[in-house]
């Protein structure tokens, strides 16, 4: 029976990579089979057992176009519990596709297979998959690329060829183990042992000749690079030796093109670039590692990989980009204010300007009363002093099918007292409690939601990711956000569309979106870390009026709580 599961699944595998070669010209169907296996992998002279899609590490590619419906089958035949999102893609009215345990679906158990059904609109670019429970995304991972329309070309000079390039983050122990240990201890887990691209941690790193990617290219010749930061806990620069690289596209918006030597990627968050073949051929290393501006430790080590200009033997030395140093404050905020949407009459920026519901979410970190902790304490992370409790039941199940007492809806719109949130550190946690607390959102309403970093322990920056929407980010600055004369600084012409954004450390960050997706929408930081800690909440937006604008029926195969 195993074997011609197998057999069937790696048919399935087939066609789906038959699928990117043969773009039909009308919307189609485009069916993976994604197995979940344990593989044996070794990095850094460690070996060791990882959870995979199909074996594979990163998994493989989902090649869609704008307008696709996209059938993916996911069997489960590790020991762990499983689902899978598809970060970015807006899934409307379709929260069973979104993936988010306890939160849009209960897990797939160990056996058994769940079938993720959606259909993509409205969004062209870069995205990515990955496994939303436990830490299990350390491995769990891979990029989704959905091109154009038929017919409709890149706004920007078409590439002679497109690479993916994933970043991430290596433990030579069982990651699992190592959050169980920190969990246990009280005590943030170990940091990573290395950072990866495409999987590989490069030549700089011990037993990684062989574990270094390469790209090759051709002088004269553009090449679009679809760069994602897959890493669990680090914000991360990239650049490429002795080349520029062009900004086109965020988070699958386009972007006002800007060349910049290096750019910077938090996880979650995606960025393609041009780079022009335009330099003398030879071997040039590309490279990545954390930026980090708050006193924490980090995993600072620096990964590598190679372009390599066609001809040039593998025995030429290449040389190393100059990065941006680890706590560079300045290049980070000045990055980050080069992002503008296109704006275009084909891409509009449709910034709300009127705002029906005005949200203000402090972030804090703190420290708990633990009596199974080794210390005695745990840590904690708070949004509006409310550490989030993930429910047993999935919350949308909750919504949908009106099961009382799973989750509350009370979740406040500021916190309970304000203070100076970035003076001074402060230790006490302001009183911090625990819950599964929701927001209502009216459907179709307007929200303005300012995200405030304290100094609750420490300031730190965290990229905050929302499921189901895209939103603006209309602006940003140090220090406490003054509401009297903050706003009047906001752009609400041309700021940058995306699903995750950096709010900086010991500032803020505001965000503009239409509530018109109905739904149970989760909100974190997408710092793995924090996000275990309960630095997440989530949207309830109801239904419309509307025969449209009702969350969809449940799947049947929608797994078991
Ligand atoms: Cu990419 Cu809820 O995450």
């Amino acid at each position: 029976m195993a074997g011609w599961g197998s057999f069937l699944s790696g048919l399935t595998f087939f066609f789906g990579f038959f699928c990117l070669i043969s773009f039909p010209a009308e919307a189609a169907i485009r069916k993976y089979q994604f197995d979940i296996q344990v593989k044996n992998v070794s990095r850094l002279c460690h070996a060791k057992q990882i959870v995979t899609v199909n074996g594979r590490f990163p998994g493989s590619t989902i090649y869609v176009r704008e307008g696709d419906r996209v059938l993916v089958n996911v069997t489960n035949h590790a020991q762990y519990n499983m689902s899978i999102h598809w970060h970015g893609l807006k899934q409307y009215r379709n929260g069973w596709a979104d993936g988010p345990a306890y939160v849009t679906q209960c897990p797939i158990q160990t056996g058994n297979s769940y079938t993720y059904d959606f259909n993509v609109t409205g969004q062209r670019g870069t995205l990515w998959w990955h496994a939303h429970i436990l830490w299990l995304r350390a491995t769990v991972y891979g990029a989704i690329v959905i091109m154009p329309k038929q017919g409709t070309p890149f706004p920007f000079p078409q590439p002679a060829r497109e690479f993916e390039i994933l970043l991430g983050e290596w433990w030579n122990t069982d990651v699992e183990a190592v959050v169980n240990e920190g969990t246990n201890l009280g005590l943030p887990p170990n940091m990573s042992d290395a950072h990866t691209i495409n999987g590989k941690p490069g030549p700089l790193f011990p037993c990684s000749e062989k574990h270094t990617f390469a790209m090759e290219v051709e002088p004269g010749k553009t090449y679009l690079l679809r760069i994602i930061n897959a890493a669990l806990n680090d914000e991360l620069f990239f650049g490429i030796a002795g080349h520029n690289l062009t900004v086109v596209e965020v988070d699958a918006v386009y972007t006002k093109p800007f060349t910049a030597s290096a750019i910077l990627v938090a996880p979650g968050q995606t960025t393609n670039v041009l780079v022009q073949a335009n330099q003398v051929p030879s071997r040039y290393f590309m490279a990545t590692r954390p930026f980090m501006d708050a006193p924490i430790p980090v995993d600072n080590k620096t990964a590598t990989g190679i372009l390599q200009y066609k001809g040039i033997p593998n025995t030429v030395l290449p040389v190393l980009p100059q990065l941006p140093a680890s706590n560079d404050t300045a290049f980070a905020l000045s990055y980050n204010k080069k992002l503008r949407s296109l704006n275009s009459a084909n891409f509009p920026a449709n910034v709300p300007l009127k705002v029906d519901r005005n949200l203000f979410y402090t972030i804090g970190l703190g420290k708990d009363s633990c009596p199974t902790c080794v210390n005695g304490t745990r840590m904690l992370a708070s949004l509006n002093n409310i550490s989030f409790v993930m429910p047993e039941v999935g919350l949308l199940q909750a919504h949908y099918f009106n099961i009382k007492r799973v989750f509350r809806t009370d979740f406040p719109d500021r916190p309970p007292t304000p203070f100076n949130y970035t003076g001074v550190p402060l230790t006490a946690n302001l009183g911090t409690s625990v819950g599964t607390r929701l927001s209502k959102i009216a459907f179709n309403s307007t929200v303005e939601l300012v995200l405030q970093d304290t100094n609750l322990l420490t300031v730190e920056s965290h990229p905050f990711h929302l499921h189901g929407y895209n939103f603006f980010v209309v602006g940003t600055g140090i220090g406490n956000f003054n509401p009297a004369k903050d706003p009047a600084k906001y752009n609400l012409v041309d700021p940058m569309e995306r699903n995750t954004v950096g709010v900086p450390t010991g500032g803020w960050t505001a965000i503009r979106f239409r509530a018109d997706n109905p739904g149970v929408w989760f909100m974190h930081c997408h710092l793995e870390l924090h996000t275990g800690w309960g630095l997440k909440t989530a949207f309830v937006v109801e239904d419309g009026p509307g025969q449209d604008q009702s969350v969809l029926p449940p799947p049947k195969d929608l797994p078991p709580c």
